[in-house]
């Protein structure tokens, strides 16, 4: 899915919907060509390749995501979560054809109670993984977010948040601010979080900000590591 805008961007063309992969219903994605972008797959790997254990992904979506790493990572387990079944029947396909990717499970990473019943048990995550959900969700999620992973991984294990910020309160391109605008207006509390205020939530839950990788799209990959 596209999360972000790309550079330069015609301002008389609307800004891409960013919920693209939620009209996705209920069919898997094609493969190929028409399949959506996938963000990082060699800095994810960089972390994670070659560490056994479960990853659990909030905010799955389709489950595209999973399926195109989980295959790459055979040591992990990628546990698909979302806030809503609506796709599930998506990422169950994908999970069907991908051996270490496991059924869909719901999880609200607002709700602490949700984290509780998460399906990787507190303590033992090899990794949490965010992908395209912090600008596109109320700030209470990236708090539960960060106090959520921070339970559930293991020490030395990474947080991963893929998406579009700003830094310093600044926007990295003209185009940027006007999708953050775009965002707010379809919901107030939505928007582009600074990387410095996440950084400071995160640390709070003893994660620490290790990598800040600047990707394609004008999208950053955050890495945040549980202390040892
Ligand atoms: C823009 S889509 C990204 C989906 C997928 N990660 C991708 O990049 O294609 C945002 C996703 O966040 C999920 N979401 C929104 N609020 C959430 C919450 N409180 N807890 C977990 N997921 C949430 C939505 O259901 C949706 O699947």
């Amino acid at each position: 899915m596209t999360a972000g805008p790309s550079t330069p961007r015609d301002p008389r063309i609307p800004p891409p919907a960013v919920e693209s992969v939620a009209t996705v219903t209920t069919e898997p994605p094609p493969r190929g060509e028409d399949s959506p972008p996938i963000p990082g797959p060699q800095v994810l790997s960089g972390y994670l390749g070659g560490i056994p254990g479960d990853v659990l992904e909030v905010a799955c979506g389709n489950g595209a995501h999973g399926a195109f790493f989980a295959p790459s990572l055979p040591e992990t387990t990628w546990w698909p979560t979302d806030v809503t079944d609506e796709r599930f029947s998506s990422v169950r396909a994908y999970a069907a054809e991908t051996g270490n990717m496991r059924e869909p499970h719901l999880l609200d990473v607002a709700d602490q109670a949700s984290w509780d019943a998460a399906p990787v048990a507190e303590g033992e995550a090899a990794a949490v993984v965010a992908i395209n959900l912090l600008h596109i969700s109320p700030w209470a999620c990236t708090l539960g977010l960060v106090r959520g992973a921070a339970k559930l991984l293991r020490a030395g294990a990474p947080l991963i948040i893929y998406g579009p910020f700003k830094r310093g309160g600044v926007f990295s391109t003209e185009s940027n601010r006007e999708f953050d605008e775009n965002l707010k207006g379809r919901n107030p509390e939505w928007g582009y979080r600074d990387v410095e205020a996440v950084e400071e939530r995160a640390a709070e839950q003893g994660l620490a900000l290790e990598k800040v990788h600047e990707m394609p799209a004008n999208n950053l990959m955050l890495v945040f590591r549980k202390a040892v």
